[in-house]
Parts: structure tokens; C-alpha cells; sequence
């Protein structure tokens, strides 16, 4: 039986589990995937090697371990690398049977899964806004820049966005240019010449009911073909896509980065790619 889980300070709510069960029963794969709570930041570790050491394949980490995952893999994928943290460990033995870690951060790549799906590719050097500074706008600004895109980043705390686009070696991303939060709409249109391809809402706004952002407004003056995505998933249609759609542009919403991040990690694990379609977005539909 092939073996991983989630870890993370609190795993109760973690839709992963439910995901990876259905695609281990759907493809016929003799393998577990289990929650994986870590209360104290003291033992993540130790529970790390615990889990090697009692033969699990890896697993996904969560908040509030993906940098710590990061800081004690002895492998990272570029995109790993440049966002500082990750989502999915690999164990894997050296030649001379020495435990090595692998670390890979899934969320940007699941991100532009998303889009892709949604018959969204992008093109090295197509402009990218960024709405955020937290781990997901990392995330997703770690992998856009791998791709070669032209990323913005605004955040309503100017300082995190500056931080985030900082160097790698300054504990940055290493790439893309800061905007006020009082002035991304301004960039939209770009006077035609850069216009934003695709605006990406990687905060919280849109979880919580309440004073949003004048979406609206600010969609007013979005080039026609601009492609609009959010990555909260409760609600599936949070104000901005709700905004985005009277507007008539075409909308990502979140669910399909949760099921995409899943995808590389259990090929990883279990050795066989699941299929992303609309069974899985069912099944995560009834879980919301
Ligand atoms: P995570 O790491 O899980 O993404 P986080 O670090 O708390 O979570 O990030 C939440 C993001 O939502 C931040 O970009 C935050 O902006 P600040 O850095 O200014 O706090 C953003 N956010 C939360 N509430 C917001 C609001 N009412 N208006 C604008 N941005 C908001």
C-alpha cells in the first residue's frame, strides 16, 4: 500500500484527503491518503522523517509548515525555489539508501492549470496583475515568473508586495513590479499597449461578506478579452467574478486551482495522473 497525507497545523477542513481517496478508488490504486495534524511547530521534522521512515511516499503540507517543508528539503523544483515554500514533499532514497527530500510547490502550477482549462494559455511577456501579498499570491507570483510572464503585484500593505517582489536571496520571489492598491485599476487598460491579460484575486476579500473594493468600477475600463480569476472557492462566486460576469468577461474561480495543486503531487505518490473534469468538481461542489 503506497502511503501520504496531508500535513498542516489544522487538517479538519482540508478537502485534500476527499480528493485523493476519490482518485485512488477511481484509478484502482492500492494507496491511502490520510489527514496528518501537526500541533506543535517543534515536532514538524521530526514528523516529516517519522512519516519517511514509516515508508510514505510524501505528502502535501499546509499551513502553517510549507516554508519550514521548504527550509528542510534537500531538492527543490525551480518554482519551489523562488517561492520559498511548498505544498508537496517526495521521499526518495539515494544510491546509498540515504532518505532526500524533495519539496515542489503545485499551487502556481495548478493555477495556470486552471486557466488552461478554461482555454487561457499564456505567452512569455503577457502582463499578469497579482490582487494580494499572502502564501497564495506567492505562490502563484513564483510560477507566472517561471513562465516568463510579465507579473504585477499590488496589495493593500504596500511593504508585503515589496517583499514579495524582492530577490530570492532577500526571501523574495525575484521578480515583478509593485503597484499601490489605490492604483491597479489604472493599470488594466494599459493604455493598449500593456494591457492586463489576466487579473488574479490571490486575498481573502470575497471570503468574508462585507466592504469590498469597487469591482465594478474598476472592470469598467478592462481591455474586453481580459480573463478574470479568484482564487477563493467559498463563496464560488465571490463579488469580483459576480462583477467580472456583468461585465461580460470571461471568469476562473477557485475551485479549479484546488483540484489542480492535487495533480502532481499524487502522480508523484501513486504513479498514475488523475484526471481533472467534472465528477471531481462535483464531488468538491457537495463539500463546500
Ligand atoms: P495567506 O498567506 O493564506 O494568503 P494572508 O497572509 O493573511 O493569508 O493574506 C491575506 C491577503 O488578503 C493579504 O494580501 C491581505 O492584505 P494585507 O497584506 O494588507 O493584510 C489581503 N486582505 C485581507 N483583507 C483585505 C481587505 N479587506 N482589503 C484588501 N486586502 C485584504
Amino acid at each position: 500500500t503506497k502511503l501520504a497525507g496531508v500535513m498542516g497545523g489544522s487538517v479538519t477542513h482540508s478537502r485534500s484527503p476527499l480528493l485523493h481517496q476519490f482518485w485512488l478508488r477511481q484509478l484502482g490504486v492500492n494507496g491511502a491518503y490520510v489527514p496528518l495534524p501537526v500541533a506543535h511547530p517543534a515536532g514538524f521534522e521530526e514528523a516529516v522523517r517519522g512519516l519517511a521512515q514509516a515508508g510514505f511516499q510524501g505528502a502535501n503540507v499546509t499551513i502553517p509548515y510549507k516554508e519550514a517543508a521548504c527550509a528542510l528539503c534537500d531538492d527543490l523544483t525551480p518554482v519551489a525555489r523562488r517561492a520559498g515554500a511548498v505544498n508537496t514533499l517526495q521521499f526518495t532514497r539515494g544510491d546509498n539508501g540515504a532518505l532526500r527530500i524533495l519539496g515542489d510547490s503545485t499551487d502556481g502550477e495548478g493555477f495556470l492549470a486552471s486557466l488552461e482549462r478554461h482555454g487561457v494559455w499564456l505567452r512569455p511577456g503577457e502582463r499578469v496583475l497579482v490582487l494580494g501579498a499572502g502564501g497564495a499570491a506567492r505562490a502563484i507570483t513564483a510560477a507566472l515568473l517561471e513562465q516568463g510572464l510579465d507579473v504585477l503585484v499590488s496589495n493593500r500593505t504596500l511593504e508585503r508586495a515589496q517583499q514579495l517582489v524582492a530577490p530570492v536571496t532577500r526571501g523574495g520571489v525575484g521578480g515583478g513590479q509593485v503597484v499601490p492598491w489605490d492604483a491597479w485599476p489604472g493599470c488594466l487598460s494599459g493604455e493598449g499597449v500593456r494591457p492586463v491579460r489576466v487579473l488574479v484575486q490571490a486575498t481573502s476579500l470575497g471570503m468574508k461578506p462585507g466592504a469590498q473594493p469597487d469591482w465594478a468600477g474598476a472592470l469598467a475600463v478592462a481591455p474586453a478579452n481580459m480573463v478574470v480569476a479568484d482564487i477563493v472557492y467559498t463563496p464560488l462566486q465571490t463579488p469580483l467574478l459576480q462583477a467580472a460576469l456583468a461585465r461580460g468577461l470571461k471568469t476562473v474561480d477557485g475551485l479549479g486551482m484546488l483540484m489542480e495543486q492535487a495533480v502532481p503531487g499524487f502522480e508523484r505518490w501513486f504513479g498514475q495522473r488523475p484526471e481533472v473534469d467534472a465528477t471531481t468538481r462535483a464531488l468538491l461542489l457537495e463539500s463546500l
